[in-house]
């Protein structure tokens, strides 16, 4: 029997306990896997999947200070490229899915709700953009996104902005062990309702870190998702909310773009994050 101050069976010289001991006991995890499909983490992959969430911040960081009036979304495209270059890093979306995913990023504007690809229109003043970006570092996956405003923008988009990163923040608060995922979506829902926004409900969250999408799906509306959080969970919240009615049209032609039904503006924020005895951690905020 192995015990936690012995050197890792994988040969790493590692003690156990720092690399591939499993954050809860092994009941849990395969427990978890078997109920859920849920791979919880060891501290060692939380290690990683940490890295390459810094990673995506910080391309995030730089792109979203790029994002101006005038620079178009394949100016960003290509930057974003660079950066994951630079960084040693490989951007996920790039040929992802079907059909596959043309560029390297994500760039959602006004009344796209998200997977907007980038093209050759110049950011206006106006706009506003969200910049989703996911980076594999070394076969781990870090994803997140931000909203940016060009110039002055109108009250309802200022509003969508505000509600979507409020949306976030606060769902990630109340993430620990013991809590539930239907209360994100209650609590997310909620908060939108009361500040006359609508919550998108084709789209979730998801768990991620070994792959870019791993169950559990994380819903941002009422849901009855009965799934307890325990450490090494790691997965994103990423509420898509609307200023106006809360269904998405996915484009015919390129089957990827999502806009709202009614053409009214829609806003989104993402963070991936790890639940660890004490509650959470957000790999994705720039240490
Ligand atoms: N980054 C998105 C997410 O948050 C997924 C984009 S899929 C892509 O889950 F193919 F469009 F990149
Ligand atoms: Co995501
Ligand atoms: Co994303």
């Amino acid at each position: 029997m192995i015990s936690r101050n012995d050197p890792c069976w994988c040969g790493s010289q590692k003690k156990w306990k720092k690399c591939h001991f499993p954050i809860k006991s092994e009941d849990r995890s395969s427990e978890y896997k078997k109920k859920y499909g849920i791979i919880l983490k060891t501290q060692e992959q939380i290690a990683k999947i940490r890295e390459s969430s810094q990673v995506a911040a910080f391309i995030l960081d730089k792109l979203c200070q790029a994002a101006q009036e005038g620079i178009t979304t394949n100016e960003l495209d290509r930057l974003a490229r660079e950066l994951h270059k630079k960084s040693k890093a490989i951007p996920a979306p790039l040929g992802y899915g079907h059909p596959p995913f043309p560029k390297s990023i994500c760039t959602s504007l006004n009344e796209v709700i998200c997977h907007g690809i980038p093209d050759d229109r110049p950011l206006q003043k106006g706009d506003i953009i969200n910049i989703d970006v996911t980076s594999i570092v070394d076969g781990y996956y870090g994803d997140c996104s931000r909203m940016v405003m060009i110039g002055e923008v109108s009250e309802e988009k200022k509003r969508v902005v505000e509600v979507s990163y409020q949306c976030l923040m606060r769902s990630i608060e109340i993430c620990c062990p013991g809590t539930k995922i239907l209360e994100i979506g209650n609590l997310i829902e909620s908060y939108a309702h009361q500040h006359g926004c609508s919550v998108v409900n084709q789209f979730v969250g998801h768990g991620v870190g070994l792959f870019f999408h791993e169950p559990p799906q994380i819903p941002h509306h009422y849901n009855h998702m009965n799934i307890e959080m325990i450490p090494g969970m790691v997965f994103t919240i990423e509420p898509m909310i609307n200023a106006g009615m809360r269904e998405a049209v996915i484009d015919p032609h390129d089957q990827w773009t999502a806009r709202t039904k009614d053409g009214l503006p829609s806003a989104q924020w993402e963070h991936t994050i790890v639940i660890t005895e004490n509650g959470h951690e957000i790999l994705t905020q720039i240490v």
